[in-house]
């Protein structure tokens, strides 16, 4: 068996092995879609292996959340990711025999080796756009399910040809690639409309095993849930005027066109629509992108690969990857872990509920944050642009927000962006973002953070094209001008 990605296979049963000793684990992970999503897997794989185990979660993994996670009773812990970054302190702990790490993460490693480590970076695959977190997560469980050797079995004794489907699919845990691709998803790894390398392999699987399904669809945010004329007005990230961020003129295209797209004086959603109806939609679509003078290379971006959960109910969050996704972070991010947790394990009922209620103020608070920003403006360096919302956006979701103003008025996307908000008296979280044309050029965010953060006596990383940092409060400028060169250099 190589599993879903031949390269991390040795590695991925080494550490399948590993947990298979182990008497109990602690599972820690990240608080954000891809961590819940990860988590979510390895708790999966953990249970149906018979292994004991307890979740916890932390917003970061720093010195004091390893020491807590050194103190518990737990020998055997598994890091989902993050744990690869953080390396260096967990070793030290390591060496004083207080526990063993497995680490399942996508990020940076720091400079340090251990046994059970399995990173996509250490065989030669991009963190940040082929494996997320959540796909290592995959890739352990997948392991971990052959490891036990009940795989074969399972199989056999099923009755019908179906039902014997899924009971391999359960057996071998292929049907947790679905949660594995709303991680990606959640990390913005699909590039370019979709998702390439390991994360494609992973697809594959998720739609052998019945979970998921792919598509050529239109590439807007919301196609399960929002009904059409928000579904078109609050698509921005490719501008069409006359109808993005302009709801009069949404809706009256919608109108125009020769289609019942109202039921019971409702709108419709994208989703409900037949082949034919999107086809029409999307002609017309495209058709006045044109007239309006869209670039061709902007239109192409309002089609991609859509990846559908297909045992969803249509026109729920859970049934689009990135749809979910959100709805993940506005549980996690918001210190409700468990929440979305609950969802990612099957809750259907309080849990959902919840999370529900948590997406409409992470809404809110997305969009006030990206109006506060466009609003206000940010300083423009010669190589960087940053803004600093003080204690007016939450640190969890200043990075969000800062992704998606990029490319408003006044806030270029030739430039990467650097946004600071208030953690607590004393700290600052950072957050940076850029684009993969910018990443082409040289641009490695994940190397910024980390060196201008430990020059004013702070702690970063991520990934190349996006990345933060927790820096003492009043080094700010100093932080900025250090990032400034450092990002001169890597473009130069
Ligand atoms: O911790 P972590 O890996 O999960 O976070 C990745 C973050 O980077 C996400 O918030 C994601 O939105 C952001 N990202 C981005 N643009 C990309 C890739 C990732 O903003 N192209
Ligand atoms: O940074 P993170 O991965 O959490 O961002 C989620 C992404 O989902 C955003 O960058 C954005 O593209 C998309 N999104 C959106 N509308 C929302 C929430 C998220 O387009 N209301
Ligand atoms: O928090 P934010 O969304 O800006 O994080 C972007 C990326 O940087 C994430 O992958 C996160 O895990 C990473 N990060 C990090 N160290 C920090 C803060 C963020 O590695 N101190
Ligand atoms: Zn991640």
């Amino acid at each position: 068996m190589t599993g879903p990605v031949p390269e991390l296979a040795e590695r991925a049963t080494a550490c399948a092995n590993r947990l298979l000793e182990a008497d109990h684990v602690l599972l820690a992970s990240h608080i954000d879609a891809d961590g819940l999503t990860s988590a979510a897997i390895a708790a999966q794989a953990l249970e149906r292996a018979d292994i004991p185990f307890e979740t916890v979660f932390k917003k970061q993994l720093d010195e004091d959340a390893i020491a807590a996670i050194a103190d518990t009773a737990y020998e055997t812990v598994l890091f989902t990711d993050f744990g690869s970054g953080q390396l260096d302190v967990i070793g030290e702990y390591e060496d004083a025999g207080k526990l063993t790490p497995i680490i399942a993460d996508h990020h940076q490693p720091a400079d340090r080796e251990t046994e059970y480590h399995l990173n996509p970076l250490l065989f030669g695959i991009d963190g940040a756009s082929e494996l997320s977190g959540a796909g290592a997560s995959y890739v352990l469980a997948r392991a971990l399910a052959d490891a036990q050797d009940g795989g074969a079995a399972a199989a056999a004794d099923g009755g019908t040809l179906e039902a014997a489907d899924e009971t391999t699919a359960r057996a071998d845990n292929r049907d947790l690639a679905a949660l594995a691709i709303v991680g990606a998803v959640g990390d913005m790894q699909a590039s370019g409309g979709e998702l390439h390398g390991a994360n494609a392999g992973i697809v594959e699987e998720g739609v052998e095993a019945g979970v998921l399904e792919t598509g050529t669809d239109l590439a807007l945010y919301g196609k399960q849930t929002r009904p059409l004329p928000k579904l078109l007005e609050y698509a921005t990230d490719v501008r069409i005027p006359g109808i993005s961020s302009d709801e009069a003129g949404a809706l009256s295209f919608l109108e125009d066109l020769d289609l019942e797209l109202q039921r019971d004086g409702a709108w419709r959603r994208w989703a409900e629509l037949t082949s034919e109806e999107k086809q029409t939609v999307a002609s017309a679509l495209v058709k006045r992108a044109v007239s309006r003078g869209v670039p061709a290379s902007k239109i192409d971006q309002l089609v991609g690969t859509s990846y559908v959960l297909c045992e969803e109910p249509v026109g729920t969050e859970l049934r689009d990857a990135s749809e979910f996704s959100t709805l993940l972070n506005a549980t996690a991010r918001y210190e409700r872990a468990d929440v979305g947790l609950g969802v990612c394990l099957g809750d259907r009922g309080e849990a959902l509920e919840q999370a529900r209620t948590l997406l409409r103020s992470h809404r809110r608070n997305l969009s006030e944050g990206i109006d506060l920003v466009t609003r206000e403006g940010v300083t423009t360096e010669e190589h960087v642009q940053w803004f600093h919302a003080g204690d007016r956006i939450r640190e969890t979701i200043v990075g969000i927000v800062a992704g998606m103003a990029m490319g408003n008025a006044g806030i270029s996307r030739s430039k990467p962006i650097i946004a600071f908000a208030e953690k607590n008296d004393e700290e600052c979280k950072v957050s940076a973002r850029g684009t993969h044309s910018l990443v082409g050029q040289g641009l490695d965010l994940s190397h910024v953070m980390s060196e201008a953060s430990q020059a004013v006596g702070g702690d970063g990383g991520g990934h190349d094209v996006a990345a933060g940092a927790t820096v003492p409060s009043g080094h700010e400028d100093e932080f900025v001008a250090r990032a400034d060169d450092i990002v001169a250099d890597q473009l130069s």
